[in-house]
C-alpha cells in the first residue's frame, strides 16, 4: 500500500533541488502532488514526475498568490492534506556585512513565506479535522554557523513558529514538524555541480563523511508526511548527516581515522 494514497499534497520550492525530490517522492507514494515555484522550470518538473503533478508558479512571500493557488487545488481536489514549506534562499555575509534590507529579505522568503503557508492552508485542515505540515528548517536552524546570521534566524524563526502551530493547531488534527536538513546535495550548497567524490573528501566533520542525496532527505518528508508519523507533533527530524549531533576533538579516540584535522590545540573544539 502507498504510504500517501490519495493524498492531496503542496510543495513549494519544487522546481529543482529537495522541492523536486520530494514531490516526486509523494508521487510514487500515491499522492497528487501540486509544485509551487518562482523558476518556470517547476513546469518541466511537474512533467517530468507525470499526471499525480501540477506546477504553479509562485513567489512564497505574494500571500493573494497563496490564496489563489490554495483555492485553486481545493477546486480541483477538494482538500489539502500535506503542505511542505520547503522554498529558501541561502546568503553567506556575516553580522557586519549584512544589510538591513538583506536581513528582511532571507527572513521574508524563508520565515514569512512560511508562515503566510501555514496561515492560508490550515484552515482548510482544521476544517477536515485532519492535515500535516513539514516545514524545512536547516540544521543551522538547530546550531548555526559563522556568516549565516540571515539564514540561520530565519530557519531558528521557522522552527519556532513550527512548534507555535503545532500546539495551536494540535487539538484540531493537524499535525506540524519540522525537518533539518545539511549537507544535502543541491544547487544550494553546490552550485558548480562538483562531483559528490570530490564534496565528500571535504566532510570531515559530518559523521557520515559524506554528501546527502536529495532522496535521503524525501523519505523524512513522507514519514511525516504520512499517517505513521501521526503521533508527531512539534518534532524536529535532522537529515544531516549527525551534524547537529555534536562536534570532533580530532585527534582523540573516536574522532574520524585518515583525516587532516585543522590546526588547533587538542583541547579546542572543532569548528564546523
Ligand atoms: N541543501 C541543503 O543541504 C540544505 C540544508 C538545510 C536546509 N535546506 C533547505 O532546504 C530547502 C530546499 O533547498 P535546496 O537545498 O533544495 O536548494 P535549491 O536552491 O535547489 O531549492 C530551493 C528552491 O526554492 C525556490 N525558491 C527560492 N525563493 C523562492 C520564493 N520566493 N518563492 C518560491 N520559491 C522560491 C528556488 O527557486 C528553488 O527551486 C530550503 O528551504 C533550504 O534552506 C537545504
Amino acid at each position: 500500500m502507498a504510504r500517501l494514497a490519495g493524498k492531496i499534497a503542496i510543495v513549494t520550492g519544487a522546481a529543482r533541488g529537495m522541492g523536486a525530490a520530494i514531490a516526486r517522492k509523494f508521487a510514487d507514494e500515491g499522492a497528487i502532488v501540486a509544485l509551487t515555484d518562482v523558476l518556470p522550470d517547476v513546469e518541466a518538473t511537474a512533467k517530468a514526475i507525470g499526471p499525480a503533478a501540477s506546477a504553479y508558479l509562485h513567489d512564497v512571500t505574494d500571500e493573494a498568490r497563496w490564496q489563489d493557488i490554495v483555492a485553486n487545488v481545493v477546486a480541483r481536489h477538494g482538500r489539502i492534506d500535506v503542505l511542505v514549506n520547503n522554498a529558501g534562499i541561502l546568503m553567506f555575509k556575516d553580522v557586519l556585512s549584512t544589510s538591513v534590507a538583506e536581513l528582511r529579505r532571507v527572513l521574508d522568503v524563508n520565515a514569512v513565506g512560511t508562515f503566510i503557508g501555514m496561515r492560508t492552508v490550515a484552515p482548510h485542515m482544521i476544517r477536515q479535522r485532519k492535515g500535516s505540515i513539514v516545514n524545512n528548517s536547516s540544521c543551522d536552524g538547530i546550531s548555526p554557523a559563522n556568516s549565516l546570521v540571515a539564514y540561520a534566524s530565519s530557519k531558528f524563526a521557522v522552527r519556532g513558529m513550527t512548534k507555535v502551530a503545532a500546539l495551536e493547531l494540535g487539538p484540531h488534527g493537524v499535525r506540524v514538524n519540522s525537518v533539518h536538513p545539511g549537507g544535502i546535495n543541491t544547487a544550494m550548497v553546490n552550485p558548480q555541480q562538483a562531483p559528490a567524490d570530490a564534496l565528500n573528501r571535504g566532510m570531515t566533520w559530518f559523521p557520515a563523511q559524506r554528501v546527502g542525496d536529495p532522496v535521503e532527505a524525501a523519505h523524512c518528508f513522507v514519514f511525516l508526511a504520512s499517517d505513521e508519523s501521526g503521533y508527531c507533533m512539534g518534532a524536529e527530524l535532522a537529515v544531516d548527516g549527525g551534524l547537529v549531533a555534536g562536534h570532533y576533538y580530532f585527534g582523540l579516540p573516536g574522532a574520524p581515522q585518515g583525516v587532516l584535522p585543522p590546526a588547533r590545540a587538542p583541547d579546542q573544539p572543532a569548528s564546523k
